[in-house]
């Protein structure tokens, strides 16, 4: 398909001369005299590429150009100017101009900057639809586990996802519950549409209303003009009311009146707007709890529990852990371009005994950090953060020791379990005493004062004889 330019200059000479020749090189051109002609052309026409001069009477090159992209975001733009305003144009390309031509110009050069200019639109609207892809990816393909629990919840997912049902999620924080609800959306009938999130948390609830239900000019000071709800921007698709537990005993009255008649009026209307808007709702409450406290409505908590989905806690569903751990490497190794680093067996225990107080997203963020930290590595216990080791130093304490009834020299008993414990990180390391040093978190000088007077010495390796014999 031909690309389309669209020339703007209020020199006839420059425009008809500009057209004839991009014309002979095969491109759809048009030419507008001034910044009101070429928006107007703009509103009928997709241009690939805009060439518009810089000083124009009554608009600007620049101020044209920021217009048209508001009307067609992926348009590419060159800027041509006469001699004395160079530094201009190198502010134009600051605001995202592709490039300027200097007057007079040589033809050719025009030919090479369009060339160039076109190239770039193709790949930024290549980029725009790979972004629109991983957007529409919530197929389950990127949802990892393979517990039976979680099989559950994708079951669940599956049945539900082609139904207009009302979902309620529940689970910890980090469990995956947007991700859970993103996987409805975009495998329902309603993919197409829009998936409006509101974070009802984080919203003040006088915010939270306007935000929900829209209002029209007027409707208090500061309304200047009208403004659409989330519930009217997901007609036909769908809300997901994130934290709804933490919405206000006034504003659950609300909900539940669109959630019954699938109605509402915009604050400060009398107008009613009728809605086919799918609801998904999250919360990490235990909900039936903040209804018994009175904090929850309770009619409402039935509307909404139509089908309940509940994430389990990760550290309820270890046998996802390793998918998980892989699936993050792959990632953030991809993401910043770095080879994936690998878990030592140890570190990887220690991440299923973990409880994971921050479920999936703690996990991710583990990941993220070591996978920057250690690209391509094997990634051992000295590399993680504090709060796992801790665990693993008590688990070694209550493991191994019991008091006789005829008691025990502590001191003894101590310098042992230090003996044996820098007996094993030396022979771990074989006698590297810096690694050694670095396991036990000990500065080497610590380390070697201790070797000495503990009187240590590296074993002798008895060599195997070698069962290939060299003449
Ligand atoms: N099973 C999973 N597979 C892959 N990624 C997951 C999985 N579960 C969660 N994640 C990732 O963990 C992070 C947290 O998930 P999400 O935001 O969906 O959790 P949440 O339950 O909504 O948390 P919060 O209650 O804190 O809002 C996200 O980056 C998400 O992509
Ligand atoms: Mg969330």
């Amino acid at each position: 398909m031909k690309a389309k330019i669209l020339i703007v200059d209020d020199e006839a000479a420059i425009k008809k001369a500009l057209t004839k020749f991009l014309v002979s090189l095969g491109y759809d051109v048009d030419a507008a005299s001034d910044g009101a002609e070429a928006i107007e052309k703009a509103k009928d026409k997709i241009y690939d590429l805009v060439i518009s001069d810089l000083k124009m009477p009554n608009m600007s090159g620049i101020e044209l150009i920021k217009q048209l992209k508001t009307i067609h975001p992926q348009i590419v733009s060159l800027i041509m100017t006469g001699f004395g305003t160079i530094e201009s144009a190198i502010e134009a390309i600051k605001t995202g101009v592709f490039h300027y031509i200097t007057k007079p110009f040589e033809l050719d050069d025009v030919a090479m900057l369009v060339e160039k200019a076109l190239k770039f639109s193709h790949l930024e609207s290549q980029n725009e639809m790979l972004k629109r892809q991983v957007k529409m990816q919530y197929h389950f393909d990127n949802i990892v586990g393979c517990s039976e629990k979680l099989k559950e919840v994708f079951h669940i997912v599956q049945k539900v996802a082609e139904t207009d049902s009302t979902v309620m999620i529940t689970g910890e924080s980090g469990t995956g519950k947007e991700l859970i609800a993103r996987a409805i959306h975009y495998n329902s009938k309603r993919s197409k549409q829009a998936l409006v999130p509101v974070n009802c948390g984080a919203i003040p609830e006088n915010l939270l209303e306007t935000e929900l239900f829209g209002y029209v000019k007027g409707a208090f000071t500061g309304a200047i003009k009208s403004k659409v709800g989330k519930f009217e921007l997901a007609h036909g698709g769908t809300i997901f009311l994130d934290e709804i537990g933490d919405m206000s005993l006034k504003l659950q009255v609300k909900i539940l009146r669109v959630l019954q008649e699938r109605r509402f009026e915009p604050v400060g209307s009398t107008t009613t707007i009728d809605i086919d808007t799918r609801v998904i709702a999250a919360t990490h409450y235990d909900l039936e709890e903040l209804v018994q406290q009175g904090r929850f409505r309770e009619d409402l908590y039935y509307r909404l529990n139509v089908i309940p989905i509940v994430i389990p806690p990760l550290r309820e569903r270890v046998s996802d852990i390793p998918l998980l751990v892989n699936h993050f490497c792959t990632i953030y190794a991809k993401n910043n371009q770095v080879a994936k680093p690998e878990l030592s067996a140890e570190v990887m225990n220690i991440f299923m005994n973990y409880k994971w107080p921050g479920n999936v997203r703690e996990l991710e963020n583990t990941i993220e950090r070591l996978t920057v930290l250690k690209p391509g590595k094997e990634i051992v216990t000295a590399d993680l953060p504090e709060k796992f080791t801790k665990l693993t130093n008590a688990y070694f304490f209550k493991a191994g020791v019991t008091i006789p009834d005829s008691g025990i020299s502590l001191k003894n008993v101590v310098e042992d379990f230090e003996n044996s414990l820098i007996e094993k990180a030396l022979s771990k390391t074989n006698w590297n005493k810096n690694k050694a040093a670095h396991l036990l978190r000990l500065n080497r000088t610590t380390l070697v004062e201790k070797i000495k007077k503990k009187n240590m010495t590296k074993p002798i390796k008895i060599l195997q004889p070698s069962s290939k014999i060299i003449n």
